[in-house]
């Protein structure tokens, strides 16, 4: 389980929430947490990308197989609610072979469950986004009112999303935030995941002695979040009235490379690194990312706590003892 310090089970002790793609690597360690909080967890998950191993065995919680798109088993689950996280997806790699899927998934599914919510008695709900919407941004950091530039089917359908989201907030009411998630990593990504992110492949490929793939020159910065401040910045969310009709960024604040990025996971891994460049694959389209992050911080109060050497300590550990990376005693390069 990621690292999570607020005790949220005063606010959500007893309480029903819906989390949908709660299966997936950012969704499960949600679900541990509100778990462990005392609260009531209802996943809906149709396991295209996720698994149910994500989940810690010894936790109880409800599982619904299904998928986001039928909207009849949606508004039943979110009719039922007292809050909803809404974080089923499709991701980047499935949505650019297939355009349908995700629009059905992504904006289909979205639009499902803000309609349940119109008739729910649900407090609050969060939907996931992503920084993704900006695509090469003009201005660095990049604060949530700078020009979206959707690269990508994926991030046309997480900002329609959005967009969605802002539209039931004026129009009926429904007390819903947005999050622009950017680069998240830690426990509970896995390598076998297509899109797994940068940080789960390089483990893989320094634990196995292989060369790192570097997609284009490695100069490319990304802001990259531990998963759980990520956990707790959407648990705050949830929680706070403040953060109603808003979209927010969530962020460490702090440009990387890519390169830097996997020397820090040597580092932590022991092992030498070698790299190995490969061409540019066309979801890498964007060059430079960092994000502002003063609103979640002013609005919710949520501050990301953990650094990059931090987060990549405690994702190597968690990779060690679920048996993904190993530990043999190779001397660092560095
Ligand atoms: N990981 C990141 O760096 C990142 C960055 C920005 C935004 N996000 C957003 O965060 C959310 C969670 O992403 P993740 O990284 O945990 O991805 P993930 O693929 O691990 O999780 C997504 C989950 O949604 C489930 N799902 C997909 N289609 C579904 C459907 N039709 N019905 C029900 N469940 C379905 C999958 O099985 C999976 O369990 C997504 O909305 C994603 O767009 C993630």
């Amino acid at each position: 389980m990621s690292h999570v310090d607020v005790d949220f089970s005063r606010e959500l002790a007893g309480k029903r929430v819906l989390v949908t793609g709660g299966a997936g690597f950012i969704g499960s360690n949600v679900v541990e947490t509100l778990c462990r909080a005392g609260a009531h967890v209802i996943v809906l998950d149709n396991l295209v990308t996720g698994s149910l191993s994500n989940i810690d065995p010894s936790i109880e919680y409800e599982f619904v197989d299904g998928s986001v798109a039928e909207r009849d088993l949606v508004a039943q689950l979110v009719i039922e609610s007292d809050y909803v996280l809404h974080l089923a997806a499709l991701n980047i790699i499935a949505s650019t072979k297939n355009p349908r899927d995700d629009y059905e998934t992504n904006i289909g599914g979205t639009l499902n469950v803000l309609t349940a919510a119109r008739k729910s008695r649900a407090k609050r709900i969060v939907y996931s986004s992503s920084a993704s919407v900006y695509g090469n941004s003009k201005h660095l950091p990049i604060s949530e009112d700078e020009a979206t530039r959707t690269f990508s089917p994926y991030a046309v359908s997480k900002l329609a999303g959005e967009n969605y989201c802002h539209a039931f907030y004026e129009t009926y009411g429904v007390p819903v935030a947005s999050l622009r998630y950017s680069n998240v990593y830690g426990e509970k990504q896995q390598e076998s995941n297509p899109y797994c992110g940068v940080v789960a492949k390089f483990v893989g490929a320094i634990d196995r002695g292989e060369e790192v793939p570097i997609h284009g020159d490695g100069q490319q910065t990304r802001d990259f979040t531990y998963v759980g401040d990520v956990v707790e910045a959407t648990l705050m969310t949830l929680l706070s009235p403040k953060s109603e009709g808003l979209v927010m960024n969530v962020g460490s604040g702090i440009e990387s490379s890519v390169l830097k990025l996997a020397e820090e996971i040597g580092a932590a891994m022991g092992r030498p690194i070698a790299f190995r460049h490969v061409n540019r694959r066309d979801i890498d389209n964007i060059r430079r990312r960092v994000m502002n992050i003063e609103l979640i911080r002013t609005r919710v109060r949520w501050q990301p706590r953990t650094s990059l050497r931090e987060g990549i300590r405690r994702t190597v550990s968690w990779y060690r003892a679920a048996g993904v990376a190993s530990e043999h005693a190779v001397p660092a390069r560095r």
